[in-house]
């Protein structure tokens, strides 16, 4: 018998048809790609099985070669990680110690915060402007002889919103020689080329500083497999290398990765579900007279005007999980972007909110 769906495009293909999971929980919390992986990866997946009682240190040439000819870049440039949290791990213990600070945005994504801390480093935290870009002036004036690093994140995490190229590259012409800046692209692929994005892989500066982050967790949808890597110059890769995990990169993910990589029509089409789905929330948040941050990202911040740990329990009670808290901007909720029968279920849970519905009466 032909496969049913053997004919159709590959809209429908995508379409899950794996069930919510039996805890029957809406997760609308973690940023993850809710149609990935691609066909193609989770074959790679299921090839990998028989070679799990191996290890996986003789696949890691192969991955990193495939990376360094991605981004046009040397293999001894790519560190690989047990997701991108692990080159922020790393990051955190090469180049921040006890009299080392590291300088960055709030809110933004805490994993190099909590690092930070733990290597007994101090935490400049800057708010972001009024356009929920980076304060890169307020940045640099942050930036004394003891910064260790400056965390850029873009899209920023938890605020989807862009910090522009241009005001980046102003920022690195005059910062220190000595500071380097950790350029996280966690969410590169759902932001655009346009003139205020662009990824500094895709147009390198030729500058020593910059350590650029990227994750297999978010586009390529192998949060649960764990991968990520860090494009630098190959000193400060090696610094940042010397505190990896040995065997830090597991079996399966090495070639999922390569799988993933391969399938670059899954990766457009994953991009245009979500730039729909995102289209579609900025619809009904506006029919509600709600007005979120513009998004560049898989996920939406939205200003509730109400204590935002009162908004999470009550999706919670409804089955539905939605960001953490973010204390920095407290009367928000973090929207991460799902199936539209997911998000149907989120609108009808927002309009049970006591107060959803108030600026229509
Ligand atoms: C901006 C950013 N960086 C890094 C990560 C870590 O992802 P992973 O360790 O799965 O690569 C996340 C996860 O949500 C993120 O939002």
């Amino acid at each position: 018998m032909p496969w049913p769906l053997a004919g159709v495009s590959s809209a429908v293909v995508f379409e899950p048809d794996r069930p919510r999971g039996t805890d029957g929980l809406v997760r609308l919390n973690s940023n993850e790609n809710v149609y990935g992986p691609s066909k193609g990866t989770m074959e790679a997946i299921r090839a990998a099985v028989p070679s799990a009682n191996r290890y996986p240190y003789m696949r890691y040439d192969e991955l990193t070669t495939r990376v360094a000819s991605l981004h046009r870049v040397k293999p001894e440039q790519v560190v690989l990680g047990c997701g991108s949290t692990e080159i922020l791990r790393m990051a955190a213990q090469a180049f921040l110690g006890t009299s080392k600070k590291l300088v960055q945005a709030s809110p933004t994504f805490e994993a190099l915060e909590y690092y930070t801390r733990s290597v007994g480093a101090e935490v400049a935290a800057v708010p972001l402007t009024a356009s929920f870009a980076h304060d890169l002036d307020g940045m640099r004036g942050r930036a004394a002889s003891s910064t260790g690093l400056v965390y850029i994140c873009n899209p920023n995490n938890p605020t989807a919103s862009i910090t522009p190229r241009k005001d980046i590259e102003d920022f690195l012409g005059q910062l220190p020689s000595t500071v380097l800046v950790l350029i996280d692209e966690a969410y590169h692929h759902y932001a655009g080329e346009s003139s205020r994005y662009v990824s500094f892989l895709d147009h390198p500066i030729n500058d020593e500083r910059v350590i650029v982050v990227r994750t297999f967790s978010k586009v390529y949808g192998l949060a649960g497999l764990r991968l990520g890597y860090g494009i630098a110059s190959p000193a400060v890769a090696s610094r940042i290398r010397a505190f990896a995990t040995l065997d830090n990169v597991n079996g399966m993910v090495v070639r999922a990765a390569i799988a993933a990589l391969d399938d670059q029509q899954a990766v457009r089409e994953f991009v245009k579900r979500n730039a729909d789905e995102r289209q579609e929330f900025f619809n009904q948040a506006m029919a509600r007279m709600l007005k979120p941050i513009d998004s560049h990202a898989n996920f939406v911040m939205i200003n509730t005007h109400h204590p935002a740990a009162e908004v999470i329990q009550h999706f919670g009670k409804n089955n539905i999980l939605i960001g953490r808290r973010f204390p920095a901007m407290d009367s928000y909720i973090r929207v991460s972007l799902g199936t539209p029968s997911e998000m149907l279920e989120f609108w009808r849970v927002w309009d049970l909110l006591p107060y959803a519905n108030m600026h229509h009466h």
